[in-house]
């Protein structure tokens, strides 16, 4: 195989921005064009979409409405639909609305995790474990997303040993059928992304694996063709960019999922997902956040979107032909 080329290769994008971006928008996002964005996402060709968060109402009012999204959208059995879930309540709440999958979360550093969930990793770990037991009673997959794998805004590089003890916990007690290690802030670099995957791969090759990635520093893309290069086939991506914190100037969202999909299929890639229809789902979004996006991809359009010659065109090159002629 050649380097840097995908060679048809699959790769599995899970669309997150449901769930990552809108529980930081300020606007709510009404509960009928929630439903009518997945369900476009759906048709685009997603392999997995987060559709929103089975949290207390009161911590994340943006998805307070998450029983009816999971309830009126449209399945496609091509599609794995995914909810976050904190606690007990939440699974029971995600398992009545038929979510396909309940994505755990909890934070590798102990900062965070103490500073986000207000819980010891010990405690989130014993909580979560329980939710896992509840999930596996009712046959559902369990997902656990690792807050600050690559690194924590307060602790700084977290041990890549101590990732790796969160990791075995999860898949070898908890039994969780996939786990996602985030870059929750954007701290990720290519090399580390390299190590760490080939690590995560060699010792737990039958796990399913996924990456996600902030492009806060402008490492998003870069990290993921890293990833790729070490055998990883799974990512999150947020379409438009969404994510991030809007009070943050300059702080930005989960890699772009759109422009994700056209970097990897001009490399050779197979994401499954149709572009433009993709990139039309993205454009409904500034007007339902009342903001504008990260997606460079909306900005600039696609590589071979070419553009009109300026109207003098013709007069320019006669003139620069004359330059020639003999006098
Ligand atoms: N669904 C609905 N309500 C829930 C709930 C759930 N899964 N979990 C807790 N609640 C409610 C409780 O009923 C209680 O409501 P009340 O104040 O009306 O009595 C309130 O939330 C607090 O519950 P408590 O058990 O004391 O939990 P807490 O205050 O320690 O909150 C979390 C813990 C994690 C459940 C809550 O902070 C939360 O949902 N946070 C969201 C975290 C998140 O999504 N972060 C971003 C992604 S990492
Ligand atoms: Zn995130």
């Amino acid at each position: 195989m050649k380097p840097w080329s995908g060679d048809g290769r699959p790769i599995f994008i899970n669309e997150v921005g449901p769930r990552d971006g809108f529980q930081v928008e300020s606007a709510f996002v009404p509960t009928d064009e929630k439903v009518g964005l997945i369900n476009a996402l759906s048709e685009a060709g997603l392999s997995k979409i987060e559709v929103t968060a089975f949290v207390s109402p009161k911590a994340i009012p943006a998805l307070r409405d998450a029983e009816v999204v999971l309830n009126e959208i449209q399945r496609n059995p091509d599609v794995v639909y995914t909810a976050l879930v904190p606690n007990v309540r939440g699974a029971e709440r995600a398992i009545e609305s038929r979510a396909d999958e309940l994505n755990l979360v909890m934070s590798a550093s102990d900062s965070h995790n103490l500073s986000n969930l207000r819980m010891t990793r010990e405690q989130s770990f014993s909580g979560l474990m329980q939710v896992a037991g509840v999930a596996d009673a009712s046959e559902v997959r369990v997902n656990i997303s690792l807050s600050c794998a690559f690194g924590c805004p307060m602790e700084g590089d977290v041990p890549e040993d101590t990732v790796f003890h969160w990791c075995e916990r999860f898949i070898e007690e908890a039994g969780a059928n996939g786990v996602t290690l985030c870059d929750t802030t954007g701290m990720a670099y290519p090399s580390q992304v390299a190590r760490m995957t080939e690590a995560f791969i060699a010792r737990w090759p039958k796990t399913e694996l996924t990456l996600h990635f902030h492009n806060t520093r402008g490492m998003g893309l870069a990290n993921i063709i890293a990833a790729i290069d070490s055998g990883v086939t799974r990512f999150d991506a947020s379409f438009g960019g969404l994510g991030g914190c809007p009070y943050a100037p300059g702080a930005s969202g989960n890699v772009c999922t759109e422009e994700v999909v056209h970097a990897l299929e001009l490399m050779g890639y197979r994401t499954s997902i149709n572009l433009d229809a993709l990139m039309g789902v993205s454009r409904r979004l500034p007007s339902l956040v009342g903001h504008d996006l990260p997606s460079q991809l909306l900005k600039a359009g696609k590589r071979l979107d070419l553009h009109a010659p300026p109207p003098d065109f013709a007069e320019i090159r006669e003139r620069a032909l004359a330059r020639n002629m003999p006098s």
